[in-house]
């Protein structure tokens, strides 16, 4: 599947605006700033398909991506991002809740976590979201590279206690790093199972 090629077709800013559901679907969600268009980029191997950014909030809407006509992946815009306004993150809710609610070829979300902070109340709103919406969901760590073995282990272990409360959640923590490749080949092998029929 990732040797195929991979192309942006689609940029959503609004639940009127989605494209078609046609193919099976995996969505990228998390904090801003956790990693999740590096991780979009790690997985194609092109450093640019997802712009990334050090400032926070760089991307501002619902990024559709094609993989070899058979899997989409959706990188969606962070959240938890201090300098957003009340009306602007009410109507990000009301987006997002549709269409985790309305997208019927929507196969998974991931859920992103940075390694070296653990879930956060933001996280965890994310996820009853996901649980309310009926979207299985699982949780990916990211920058994995900054941590030692031992450490990712103590927050893959918190991660996994957490996700008990959670009933949409699927119990596997993948700790990932878009600097070093770790758990990349993993997850390709998890997309590659999702997009078959
Ligand atoms: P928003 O679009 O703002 O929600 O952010 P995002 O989640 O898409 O994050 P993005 O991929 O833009 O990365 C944010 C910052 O984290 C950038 O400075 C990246 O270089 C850095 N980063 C991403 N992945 C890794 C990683 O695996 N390891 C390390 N050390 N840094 C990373
Ligand atoms: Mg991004």
């Amino acid at each position: 599947l990732f040797a195929k090629e991979c192309d942006f077709f689609w940029g959503a800013e609004a639940a009127t605006t989605l494209p078609e559901a046609v193919l099976p679907e995996i969505c990228f969600a998390g904090r801003s700033n956790v990693g999740k268009s590096s991780l979009v980029n790690a997985l194609t191997g092109r450093k640019t398909l997802a712009r990334t950014s050090q400032t926070p909030g760089r991307t501002q809407q619902l990024n559709f991506f094609n993989l070899g006509n058979r899997l989409v992946m959706v990188d969606m815009p962070g959240y938890g991002y201090a300098q957003v306004s009340k009306e602007r993150s009410a109507a990000w809710v009301d987006f997002i809740k549709s269409y985790l609610r309305g997208r019927v070829t929507l196969k998974r979300a991931l859920v992103l976590v940075d390694a070296r902070h653990g879930l956060k109340p933001h996280d965890v709103d994310m996820m009853k979201m996901m649980d309310q919406t009926a979207v299985g969901y699982q949780i990916v760590l990211t920058k994995a590279d900054t941590l030692k073995p031992g450490a990712i282990d103590k927050i893959r272990a918190q991660v996994a206690v957490a996700l008990k409360t959670h009933g949409a959640a699927h119990p596997e923590v993948l700790a990932t790093s878009a600097e070093t490749g770790l758990g990349i080949p993993e997850l390709r092998g998890f997309l590659t199972r999702m997009a078959e029929p």
